[in-house]
């Protein structure tokens, strides 16, 4: 595994330790590097109203456009319960994740056994909706 992807999987889940879940359970980080070469982080942040609650890749995006991002370079998702099994983005993240993508965006998950994998949104996210 390239040092680039480890280190980004390690901050996935540091941000994934600050998750507020406790009405899944199912805690979420999201690490991210931006176009300028910045990191972001976000977790999933839950509420009592449940429709209510953000998911972790909208925290880390919405901390890049606010730090001046433009483009994902390459994002990793941590989720799981108390184990972490592999967290494909929810379709909305992947339209959030399209967004700010391009064909060189890498998107890692993973899980605790140390398997991963690298998707392209393309991969997640064909035919997707965007405007002209
Ligand atoms: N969740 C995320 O943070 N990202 C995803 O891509 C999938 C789902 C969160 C939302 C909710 O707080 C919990 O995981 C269970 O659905």
């Amino acid at each position: 595994m390239s040092q680039e992807r480890q280190q980004l999987i390690d901050k996935a889940l540091e941000a994934r330790g600050q998750a507020y879940s406790q009405y899944s359970g199912y805690s979420v980080g999201a690490a991210l590097i931006d176009d300028n070469g910045n990191l972001h982080l976000g977790c999933n942040v839950e509420n009592a109203a449940y429709p209510l609650g953000n998911c972790a890749e909208a925290a880390a995006i919405a901390a890049m456009v606010q730090a001046g991002g433009k483009r994902i370079e390459h994002i990793a998702i941590a989720g799981g319960r108390t184990d972490i099994t592999a967290c494909t983005p929810c379709g909305g993240c992947r339209q959030r994740i399209h967004e700010f993508a391009d064909e060189n965006t890498v998107i890692t998950v993973f899980d605790d056994s140390g398997e991963w994998r690298d998707y392209s949104i393309a991969e997640l996210l064909p035919a997707s909706f965007h405007l002209d």
